[in-house]
């Protein structure tokens, strides 16, 4: 790594996809070349959060999130708390995820879905995880889910980071209201990404995480290609050109944000 480059966290990845099962070892040293010193990679499943788990090295920067995504809800065994609950329990793992709703694609009925995130909030509560949030196309229901865990905390919150955020600069602040960060990634910088882009200037700093959610939703300029955490760096100076500020000071601000969501603290006044 050049001296002064800056040090960037991949709050989102899925390195144990089987798109990097060819040329992992390269795509981590890129990842280190390119300044992204941390990854947390997600499982979807119960399989994918066992590899993450075997990929975490906390020495190296690699930590694992574990959890079954929405699309395999329908596919979860009747035991998936506890060996869920098992591998939350193994070194490097510091997050619940991904977890969610997705009326997108519907692979699983939408009761089941919800019924499952919210099993999965609750453990990651138990556990006094942060979770990483899916929302897709299901934004009124992921709300109306989030808020009744915070409720059940009785706290109001429920930590953790809504990746790949792409609801409204309005619906922002709802969110943060329940302890959540918005996750920026690979869609900040599409020509079209008006949305994105507003979010982005307009939320507080202090509340925006970096991720690739790679090896989807590739950057600008390697969009429809297999995505990376090297990439991470276009997701951050389209952060810097939305808030006028240099890659180095979103490095910075966005790096320490990340710890503070994995360590239990929170961007709110308090
Ligand atoms: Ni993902």
């Amino acid at each position: 790594v050049e001296p002064g480059t800056p040090v960037l966290f991949d709050t989102h990845a899925h390195l144990t996809h089987a798109d990097f099962a060819g040329d992992l070892p390269e795509v981590l040293a890129r990842a280190r070349a390119a300044g992204v010193r941390y990854i947390l990679n997600a499982g979807w499943d119960l399989a994918s959060s066992a590899e993450a788990v075997a990929l975490a090295d906390p020495a190296r920067g690699r930590y694992a999130a574990v959890g079954i995504h929405p699309h395999e809800a329908a596919r979860a065994p009747a035991d998936w708390r506890e060996r869920l609950e098992e591998l939350a329990g193994r070194p490097g793992v510091v997050a619940l995820g991904e977890i969610g709703l997705d009326y997108h694609y519907d692979f699983s009925p939408r009761p089941l879905q919800q019924r499952l995130f919210a099993a999965q909030l609750a453990l990651a509560g138990e556990l006094e995880l942060p979770v990483l949030v899916h929302d897709r196309e299901a934004h009124a229901d992921t709300l109306a889910v989030l808020r009744r865990e915070a409720d059940r905390r009785g706290g109001g919150r429920v930590r953790g980071v809504m990746h790949c955020y792409s609801g409204s600069r309005e619906r922002a602040p709802e969110l943060l209201g329940l302890g959540l960060w918005l996750g920026l990634g690979g869609p900040l910088t599409f020509a079209n990404a008006r949305r994105a882009v507003e979010v982005a200037s307009a939320a507080p700093l202090a509340a925006l995480l970096l991720e690739t959610d790679c090896p989807y939703l590739a950057p600008g300029p390697y969009r429809g290609r297999r995505n990376e955490p090297a990439y991470l760096v276009r997701v951050a100076e389209a952060l810097a050109a939305a808030r006028g500020l240099t890659v180095a000071e979103v490095a910075e601000a966005t790096t320490a944000n990340a710890w503070r969501m994995l360590g239990g603290m929170t961007h709110l006044a308090e």
